[in-house]
């Protein structure tokens, strides 16, 4: 079937539509329908059913003769070491940790907070966790413990499961002082943690708290896979929003599992048995969906890989790691691509190795720049294919299906809706807008399996974030149009979500935190255009009268105080201080206005701005800071 029939055949008879996907899937008891609607407009899918997603990543796999195929590679630049596990040893070693936890008393639906590096206990603690039913939840690496302690006091963890560090080129990050503090300022406190002991820097144990991941697993005996109820909680993930505080993405289980494994061969056009690698990470959404769960439902083999795609050694490792390994396909982030781009721009390092097995690259988690695509497309010779999605969502909204048909490729356009998606293009009065006008996407409700039912501890959030602008729609929060064939663009969010080398990073939260210095009187922050990392945070600072520090010293100290509270990750190394912040009568910061000026576009004066010549005041500061970098 085409694509157009497959979408169709979805819209006119979504029941079927989805309960035939279930079907590709083993349940402990099969769900009697698809949908759950509720009075109050809220949904749920294949609830009555009973599922395990652990039996379905692993267990299924070693019942079915793949036992012996390789499940996880975890490669390793940065430790010199690659590994291989099979899916019999996943079960083993995933057993063994879940049975401990069982021991230990969690039980269905007890929250457990995972920090750890690219290394395959973190795929092997989700794993366990979903084992027993444990609702897990993963935070990246690169937060800092403040950032860590608002999840641990929002999600409420039993224990933490982590490792003594990661590692970046050229640093140690020792991640049990990061969960030590994050421990000591949280007011909730886990029962206990288990810490994987890493030999570049052993960390020192808590005694009567912290657990010997080796002594915790060895006594162990390996635990069966609980089922639960098809909407079950399988993990909380935070994503950031508008304000300082995250949101807890919750996954349900059964519609996870579902499209999942569905996407596998028909969006990604991979068989079971061969290498899928998506170059993210375990504490992101990609890194959840397509390191972890996806290849697993599928039978396939995942690349963990710890590295980077330069300077580990250099810009050959992601050549070097597909031939090595055969991958078929790999996802990853345009700014991986940006970069390899930018050390080694005719490719030459791509030489040294063999490629003829890769067949396809997605691309996700920001703009894909046409320039990046055709690079990509021209060295590698395969197709680049640009994919959207959020962190809600889970799995692509839009996409080239390439497993049902490689549709035409217009760049600049992450392609078509996936079935389940009824993208609608919205005026402010939610009106649908004409083909080619810009406007608000939003999804016509119900949004597909898989997709987020609620935020945790926050439905009145879920509600007004997403539902109450457009009723019957879900607002993405982000703004672009459709064209004649259908084809969408997505241009730029509508909230102040950022989007930094495919991280997502609050605006709000950063600027809490330098509003938080004490010389600091208001303050703004930006995300303008970087060549790199497509977005990078600014920060147009007002002093308090009286201050007796210079400038450039508050500039330094607050972007200290976003890495000390908010992590490497926010990359926040841009700030000026200027006189006053422009404003709207009503005293709201015109931050889009700012935007366009260090980005050296073109801007109208707002009509309804406070008083005009402010806006010379900061294109002079961020002239003295080198903005406008390019033209826009
Ligand atoms: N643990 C601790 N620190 C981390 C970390 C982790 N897991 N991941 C990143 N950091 C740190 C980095 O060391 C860096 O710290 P620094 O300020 O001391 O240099 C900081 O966070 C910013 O990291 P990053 O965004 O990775 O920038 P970079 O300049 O080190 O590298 C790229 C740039 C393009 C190579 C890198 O962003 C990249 O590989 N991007 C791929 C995109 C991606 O995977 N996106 C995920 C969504 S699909
Ligand atoms: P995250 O939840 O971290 O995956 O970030 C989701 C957001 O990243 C989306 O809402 C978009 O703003 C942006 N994004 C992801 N993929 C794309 C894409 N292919 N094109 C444009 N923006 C994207």
């Amino acid at each position: 079937m085409s694509y157009r029939q497959i979408y169709k055949a979805w819209k006119s008879d979504p029941e079927a539509f989805w309960m035939k996907l279930a079907e590709g899937v083993e349940w402990e008891r099969k769900p009697s329908k698809a949908l759950f609607s509720n009075s109050d407009q809220s949904y749920n899918w294949f609830s009555d059913g009973r599922i395990n997603a652990c039996w379905n990543a692993v267990d299924r796999h070693v019942v079915a003769g793949r036992g012996d195929q390789i499940a996880l590679i975890h490669d390793s630049p940065v430790t010199g070491s690659t590994s291989r596990i099979t899916y019999r040893q996943l079960q083993d070693r995933v057993g063994k940790l879940a049975g401990a936890l069982l021991e230990r008393g969690v039980k269905v639906g007890d929250r457990i907070i995972i920090y750890m590096p690219m290394i395959p206990e973190a795929v092997i603690a989700m794993l366990a966790c979903a084992r027993i039913g444990a609702i897990h939840s993963v935070v990246f690496g690169g937060f800092a413990a403040n950032e860590l302690a608002v999840r641990i006091d929002d999600a409420q963890p039993r224990c933490i499961l982590s490792a003594s560090c990661g590692i970046e080129p050229g640093r140690i990050v020792e991640y049990k002082p990061l969960m030590d503090t994050a421990i000591e300022i949280s007011s909730h406190k886990p029962e206990f943690s288990v810490v994987l002991q890493r030999p570049q820097a052993e960390a020192e144990l808590i005694e009567g708290r912290d657990l010997d991941w080796q002594e915790f697993v060895a006594g162990a005996s390996s635990c069966d896979c609980i089922p639960v109820a098809g909407d079950h909680p399988a993990y909380i993930l935070y994503t950031s929003g508008t304000t300082g505080q995250p949101k807890g993405v919750v996954r349900p289980t059964a519609g996870h599992i579902v499209v999942l494994n569905w996407t596998m061969k028909n969006f990604f056009n991979v068989e079971p048995g061969e290498v899928f690698w998506a170059a993210s990470d375990v504490g992101w959404v990609v890194g959840h969906s397509y390191i972890c769960y996806a290849p697993l439902f599928h039978g396939n083999t995942s690349v963990i890989y710890e590295g980077k795609p330069i300077g580990t050694p250099d810009a050959g490792a992601f050549w070097r790691v597909i031939d090595e390994h055969d991958v078929k396909v790999l996802f990853t982030a345009p700014t991986a691509f940006r970069a390899i781009k930018r050390e080694d721009p005719d490719a030459r390092l791509l030489e040294r190795y063999d490629l003829s097995g890769l067949r396809i690259l997605f691309l996700a988690g920001e703009r894909a720049d046409p320039d990046t695509i055709h690079w990509a497309e021209n060295h590698l010779g395969v197709p680049v294919i640009d994919h959207w999605w959020q962190t809600e969502t889970g799995w692509p909204i839009t996409g080239n299906p390439m497993g049902i048909e490689a549709m035409a490729v217009k760049y600049g356009s992450c392609a078509v809706a996936m079935p389940g998606y009824d993208i609608r293009i919205l005026d402010e009065g939610g009106n649908e807008v004409e083909r080619g006008e810009l406007g608000t996407i939003a999804i016509k409700l119900p949004l597909p399996p898989g997709t987020l039912p609620t935020l945790w501890n926050s439905e009145a959030r879920f509600r007004s974030s997403y539902l109450e602008e457009f009723p019957g729609y879900y607002t993405t929060g982000d703004s672009g149009f459709m064209d004649e064939d259908a084809y969408v663009y997505v241009m730029a969010r509508t909230d102040d979500v950022i989007n930094v080398a495919g991280h997502r990073l609050s605006t709000g939260l950063l600027e809490e935190v330098v509003a938080s210095h004490h010389d600091v009187a208001e303050c703004a922050v930006i995300g303008v255009h970087d060549e790199l990392k497509g977005q990078l945070p600014l920060g147009l600072i007002c002093l308090n009268s009286g201050t007796d520090l210079r400038d450039e010293q508050v500039v330094s100290e607050c972007v200290q105080l976003v890495r000390d509270r908010v992590g490497p990750v926010a990359a926040f190394r841009n700030a000026v201080v200027v006189q006053r912040l422009p404003k709207t009568r009503s005293g709201k910061i015109l931050r889009s206005t700012m935007v366009k000026i260090a980005d050296g576009e073109q801007y109208k004066m707002p009509p309804t701005i406070d008083e005009p010549a402010v806006l010379d005041g900061i294109a002079r500061a961020l002239k003295s800071i080198g903005y406008p970098r390019h033209q826009g």
